[in-house]
């Protein structure tokens, strides 16, 4: 069968079955077949040659065009899928181009790595053009392109999954495995955040910023410069939403936002750089710290913190708390009325390993160095596991849209002085009855 009609016969049975509705049970094996997934890359700085040498490390996929508008970048990852044995993809350097890559018929997805503002116009390309869209995150950066991207999704049934790798972390997805066994009781209460000092990132070794100084430092330091708000929520409530059922029996329904002053990027330029360096007199926008308040229509409220330009080490803050106990990653350890000692902080090794993923026992050879401690391994392969077995993400465009919403409402609170934002309901009722889709012991 061609690719073409393969592709086809997928929008026909996705489209009937509707997206959202769960892991649909439609054509799982019956759409199986051994050919190779074929995938296009929009976007190879650091990030999409990360992914770029994962997908060369399966058997199961092949890469047939790559755009990247820096051509270095661009020639380094067409040389790469020619070491890994296969032919070299088309190359393409125009920004505008990403249409003609989608437009090829030689593809069944596309992974999307570009700077943030071109996400959602490119996977609105790719929907339109029938490939399934593996999109870094955040999604979008605005509520109106939030309900692009479902709307796209919807119209067209194709699949948008935002690749957000640390919902795979090992130890939270033994944490959402014990939220579903009911350790924790009912869920109460979560901590999360994106705590990692970004300034290695955002400037150079010069401490500049802007076009032509780097990687992250040309795109996205101008962030800081124009928004007050929490940039990027996604790492830490992916996980979180999996294990309070977010867009499946629960929704978030309001934020509020506050942010410290802005301080640690001036006093960073001054300490490495001097009084007298060009940038030190930068008034940048966005708070030291940001701090969200998230309430769900389940009554569970959930604290996000942004937390990215103070000298600190990483950590990701997560908590989860319900009736029955709790866990923290900062003391890697557990309480659980009933198996711990009454006041007394248990080694979550103990229940990392009884609850340990079956995903994550079944790959693990695969999974070691793959990036972020394997995680990497785990949402790339849920990607192409879909394209194969032509059926929904088990990251869905709902996920993506309500977990990327959080930054512009975020900046929409503080804007109004910490005031209660509510958030678009993207699932349009669907929420209540929606299943999960997102299993810890699932095949892929
Ligand atoms: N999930 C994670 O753990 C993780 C980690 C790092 C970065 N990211 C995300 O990955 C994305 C890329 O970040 P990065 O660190 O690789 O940045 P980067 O600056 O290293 O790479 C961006 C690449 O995109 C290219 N580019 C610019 N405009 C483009 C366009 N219009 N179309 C296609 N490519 C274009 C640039 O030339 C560059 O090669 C961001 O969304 C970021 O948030 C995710």
């Amino acid at each position: 069968m061609g690719k073409k009609i393969d592709r086809k016969e997928f929008l026909r049975t996705s489209a009937v079955a509707g997206l959202g509705l769960s892991v649909a049970p439609f054509s799982i094996l019956k759409g199986k077949d051994d050919r190779k997934v074929a995938l296009g890359f929009l976007g190879v700085g650091s990030r999409g040659t990360s992914h770029l040498r994962g997908i060369l490390n399966r058997d199961d996929v092949e890469v047939k065009a790559i755009l990247d508008p820096d051509k270095k970048n661009l020639d380094r990852a067409l040389k790469l899928v020619e070491q890994s044995g296969q032919e070299r993809p088309e190359g393409y350097f125009r920004k505008e181009d990403y249409i003609k890559l989608c437009e090829r018929d030689d593809l069944d997805g596309v992974i999307i790595s570009s700077p943030w503002e071109y996400h959602t116009r490119q996977a609105v390309g790719a929907m339109e053009r029938g490939k399934y869209v593996g999109l870094e995150v955040p999604a979008a950066l605005t509520v109106e392109d939030c309900w692009e991207l479902v709307h796209t999704s919807e119209r067209t049934g194709v699949p948008c999954m935002m690749l957000e790798n640390v919902c795979y972390r090992r130890d939270v997805m033994a944490i959402l495995h014990m939220v579903r066994e009911g350790l924790f009781g009912e869920m109460i209460h979560a901590r999360c955040g994106y705590q990692h000092q970004m300034t290695p990132y955002i400037f150079n070794d010069k401490l500049e910023f802007g076009p032509g100084t780097g990687s992250v430092s040309s795109w996205r330091t101008k962030h800081y410069l124009k928004r007050n708000g929490d940039h990027y929520p996604t790492h830490g409530i992916g996980p979180v939403a999996h294990w309070l059922d977010i867009n499946r029996g629960n929704r978030f329904v309001k934020l509020t936002s506050n942010s410290t002053k802005a301080k640690g990027l001036e006093n960073h330029i001054e300490y490495y750089g001097g009084k007298d360096h060009p940038n030190e007199e930068v008034d940048w926008k966005t708070g030291d710290i940001v701090t969200t308040t998230i309430t769900t229509a389940n009554g569970e409220t959930i604290i996000v913190t942004f937390d990215t330009s103070l000298p600190r080490p990483y950590s990701l803050g997560f908590r989860a708390q319900g009736t029955n106990g709790i866990w923290e990653m900062e003391r890697d350890a557990v309480h659980i009325r009933g198996r711990s000692e009454p006041h007394r902080w248990e080694e979550f090794d103990k229940y990392q390993k009884e609850f340990d993923s079956e995903l994550w026992k079944r790959h693990e050879r695969e999974a070691e160095g793959s990036g972020h401690g394997g995680m990497d391994f785990f949402v790339r392969n849920a990607f192409v596991e879909s394209i194969k077995r032509k059926v929904p993400t088990p990251q869905d465009v709902y996920d993506a849209a309500a977990w990327s919403v959080i930054a512009p409402l975020s900046e929409q609170s503080i804007a109004e002085g910490g005031a209660p934002v509510q958030f678009p309901d993207f699932t349009s009722g669907k929420w209540i009855n929606n299943k999960q889709i997102f299993y810890p012991n699932g095949e892929y």
